[in-house]
């Protein structure tokens, strides 16, 4: 009897969440030594998909095949002893431990019988092998969000994965990071791995995928060879139309100075220099891009305005007010510059339901806390799950988290509650919010769902100036468009907007002007045209921009 040519196959597989179908007789086969990509819209049900693959559900019908053999998997563990890891959207690592530790966490052996250096030398081995660069001793809150993830995928090859599902990896790559993932993916196959790649990045997933599936609310629409398929293709097969990747739009009409930041300087979490002087102006109603690879302080820039993070130096002004430390509506200084854990609580009495905002967070590095600050500023955090949102939360509490402290939905101490379900419900469908109602807490949102809520609530607090970083990392192309589209309307309606991004695209697209920061400084600006790109690409690497131009 002939081998299976399939690593796994998935047969007729059902899974149904309260009020939700989220796979729909899903057939899914994957050939041994291949990578082959899984796309679908937000919520289509592609990390539920892998979720029953990697054991952490059950599905509800259809059946799991490894080599022929029915399997059966009611736990991650499970998963791994058949050659099956997975790394998740939202990392699962310990950030106060090492990577070492982590390495070994959940494995049965107890710890005191682990001999660190023979561990330390079998990840120098693999890391080596397939070109996974990390220091074993450090502890992952050090690390970078690119070296978190290859531990991530240590930790699968470390146990023993010959099938690594990547559930969107490259969501939080900056671009070299995602070249070297890509190396990293190929030597895998290379030496016998087998890869599913979740991805709403269709130029990655056209230049990397072996094989394409498509599923499109919980079902399979399409299978297709990866060399045979466009970017459009893949596009049409997901959103069953035809897509924009670029967005019309009108010269900008800037008026008066929305944002001001005046020589800022600031440290990283690491306590180095982070931001030095750095000076910068957004007018009413421009998109100002910031372009630069990540690391270069754009992310501490963010946290800066937002009064997430301390200046040493410098100032803030928004609308003409100092606001430089403050996280204006909580009154008070941040809280995330003092390192250690904390607390914030907000307790409402509205009748019998009370609001209680409450999050306590090991993490030294930052809080976990509803964003509450000044009125007229919306920021739109990379941390979509610690900062952004609050997992346990409804979605009605999360889109509320600014309102409830203002007229119409605040009504002095009391919370006007129907008023609050009707706009969270109002928001829900504006946004394209999937879920099957705003009662929901928001971790059961799919990632893409959960960065459309924040925006939905972010955008309408109707801010005189957005702060938006990588808005829409995760989101499907169709929802990418729309969001596109709703930035635009507000910048023409007279918002300033700061987008940090670190898709060129994305910034061509939306930008009226492109500042590029290198090492915390400004290298100069140029305007969003496809010609200047190289020049772009230059000022990230560090060179100014009279030396563009001298040369
Ligand atoms: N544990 C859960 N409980 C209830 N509903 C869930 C749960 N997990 C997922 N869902 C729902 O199932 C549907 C599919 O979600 P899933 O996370 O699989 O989507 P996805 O394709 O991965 O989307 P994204 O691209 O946004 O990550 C969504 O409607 C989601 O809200
Ligand atoms: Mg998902």
């Amino acid at each position: 009897m002939s081998e299976s040519q399939f690593a796994f196959e998935m047969r007729g597989i059902t899974k149904r969440f309260p009020g939700v179908l989220a796979n729909d007789n899903v057939d899914f086969a994957v050939r041994e030594g291949e990578i082959h990509a899984l796309l679908g819209e937000n919520g289509a049900g592609k990390s539920t998909l892998m979720n029953m693959l990697n054991g952490l559900y059950r599905p509800d019908e259809g059946q799991i095949f490894i080599k022929d053999q029915a399997v059966r998997f009611s736990s991650p563990r499970e998963a791994i002893n058949h050659g099956i890891g997975m790394v998740h959207q939202h990392f699962m690592l310990v950030p106060t431990q090492s990577v070492a530790e982590n390495l070994i966490l959940g494995q049965s052996a107890p710890r005191f019988y682990i001999n660190y250096s023979e561990l330390e030398a079998q990840v120098a081995e693999l890391s080596e092998k397939f070109g996974l660069a990390v220091d074993p001793r450090a502890k992952i809150w050090q690390l970078s969000v690119g070296e978190q993830q290859r531990v991530e995928v240590l930790k699968m090859l470390y146990q023993g994965a010959k099938i690594l599902i990547m559930d969107e990896p490259t969501a939080v790559l900056t671009p070299q990071e995602v070249t070297d993932l890509f190396d990293t993916l190929r030597s895998m196959t290379a030496s016998g791995h087998t890869i599913v790649f979740i991805s709403h990045k269709l130029d990655e997933v056209v230049a990397i995928a072996d094989r394409v599936t498509v599923l499109q609310r919980g079902r399979v629409t399409a299978t297709v060879e990866g060399k045979d398929t466009t970017k459009a293709e893949l596009a049409r097969l997901m959103v069953g139309r035809e897509v924009l990747f670029r967005i019309q739009k009108a010269p900008a009409q800037p008026g008066a100075e929305a944002l001001v930041i005046e020589n800022i300087s600031c440290e990283n979490d690491r306590g180095l220099p982070a931001l030095r002087n750095l000076s910068l102006t957004v007018r009413a109603g421009e998109v100002v891009g910031i372009a630069g690879v990540a690391g270069n302080g754009q992310t501490e820039l963010a946290e800066v305005i937002a009064g997430l993070r301390a200046a040493t130096e410098g100032r803030v002004i928004v609308q003409g007010q100092e606001v430089t430390g403050k996280r204006v509506a909580a009154g008070e200084q941040s809280e995330a510059s003092k390192g250690g854990s904390w607390d914030i609580q907000v307790s409402l009495d509205i009748g019998d339901s009370s609001i209680n905002l409450s999050k306590g967070d090991e993490r030294p590095e930052k809080q976990a806390a509803p964003i509450m600050v000044s009125e007229g500023l919306a920021y739109i955090p990379a941390d979509r799950t610690g900062v952004g949102s609050s997992p346990n939360l409804s979605l009605i509490d999360n889109l509320i988290l600014k309102a409830y402290r203002r007229p119409p939905i605040g009504k002095g101490w009391r919370i006007d509650l129907s008023l609050a379900r009707e706009q969270a419900e109002k928001l829900v469908e504006q946004f394209n919010v999937m879920t099957p109602n705003v009662d929901t807490p928001a971790r059961l949102l799919s990632g893409g769902n959960l960065q459309k809520l924040i925006l939905a609530r972010e955008i309408s607090s109707r801010p005189k100036v957005i702060i938006a970083v990588y808005p829409v990392r995760g989101l499907d192309v169709g929802a990418i468009e729309a969001i596109h589209q709703m930035l635009i309307d507000e910048r023409n309606r007279g918002t300033a907007i700061l987008l940090i991004s670190e898709d060129l695209d994305e910034l061509l697209s939306l930008s009226d002007r492109i500042v590029v920061v290198f090492e915390g400084q400004i290298m100069g600006e140029v305007p969003p045209e496809d010609e200047r790109v190289d020049e772009i690409g230059l000022m990230m690497a560090g060179t100014r921009v009279e030396a563009v131009h001298a040369s």
